[in-house]
């Protein structure tokens, strides 16, 4: 069966998951994005890949680093963007998503960029668009509840590959919120495909997937053994507002039992990385000292997202 991401000519028409992404498109991803890291350097931060285009930044839910850095990618490109305000718009009155969208299509649009708090919204809205016949306008996931989040993946593989080179010799650590983590799902299935023989999760049970195992990662439930020798952490957030009742005892007993301090960090390779999607529960999930620290590469992450947003958009829809 064909990959619904991808068109009759094997190129992407839509980007909602990393989980079945062909590697060579991931790393042509990653080499696109390369270039456009320089783009930051000049004096006119523009190119004219999506002049003429309408990009139109669809977020239910909220986000700081993922909108605005679609936002200032598109631009990059010259695209026109329209930041949807949810709150006022007709969403508030009941209109239904899949109404918005057509009434967004009748505006020329020419990519939508999803963030939504239900799994699966990206998807819904690509077939729709297929079945209307709106085989050229493009549909990029932001975020969907805890199914997926392809453009942080990407942009971790990214600072990844930046600090660390060849992906098929590291060990990498994911550590806490597995459970109800889109971000995690898409590290995971990223850094299978690009090869990397040691993939570890480490968190409490109550915070892992059931048979996390049969993703191929390597599962720990102390902190201290996960971490040993490892060459990136990266840490997740708690995410509270996809909790159902007491998975967790306190902030305070999590810290103690999960949060990265240095003296955790001390365990991995003196030159691991550490990694963080934001946002940051500083004293939760991580200690100020790391999350500041010379190891960590977190303000990184959220710069090459712009790189790694434009090469996306241009391979979506770039002149
Ligand atoms: N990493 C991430 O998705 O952050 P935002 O929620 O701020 O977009």
């Amino acid at each position: 069966m064909r990959n619904p991401q991808l068109n009759k000519h094997g190129e992407l028409q839509h980007l909602l998951t990393l989980d079945g992404l062909p590697r060579e498109i991931l790393i042509k991803i990653l080499d696109i994005a390369a270039p456009f890291t320089e783009v930051a350097e000049r004096e006119v931060k523009k190119l004219p890949l999506l002049r003429g285009k309408s990009i139109f930044n669809l977020f239910f839910e909220n986000s700081t680093r993922t909108r605005t850095t679609f936002e200032i990618a598109a631009k990059r490109l010259s695209a026109d963007v329209v930041n949807l305000n949810v709150s006022t718009s007709s969403t508030a009155k009941g209109e239904s998503l899949l109404d918005t969208v057509d009434n967004l299509c009748a505006m020329q649009a020419d990519m939508f960029v999803v963030r939504h708090a239900s799994s699966g919204a990206p998807v819904l809205i690509a077939q729709h668009l297929q079945a209307c016949g709106h085989d050229d306008i493009h549909v990029v996931n932001a975020g969907d509840g805890r199914h997926a989040h392809p453009t942080q993946g990407l942009l971790d593989m990214y600072t990844i590959r930046h600090c660390k080179g060849d992906f098929t010799r590291l060990s990498v650590a994911i550590v806490g919120d597995v459970l109800h983590s889109r971000v995690a799902r898409s590290q995971i299935a990223a850094l299978k495909t690009l090869g990397v023989p040691d993939l570890r999760v480490i968190g409490p049970k109550t915070l892992l997937p059931t048979a996390v195992e049969h993703m191929g990662v390597r599962v720990f439930h102390d902190m201290r053994e996960g971490l040993r020798d490892v060459d990136v952490v990266m840490m997740l957030r708690l995410q509270n507002e996809r909790m159902n009742g007491a998975l967790l005892p306190t902030a305070q007993e999590y810290y103690k039992m999960w949060g990265l301090t240095a003296e955790k960090l001390a365990l991995a390779r003196p030159d691991a990385i550490v990694m963080h999607p934001g946002p940051m529960n500083r004293g939760v999930e991580i200690d100020s000292s790391v999350a500041d620290g010379a190891q960590a590469v977190i303000l990184k992450q959220v710069t090459y997202g712009i790189a790694v947003r434009m090469a996306v958009m241009s391979m979506l829809a770039g002149n």
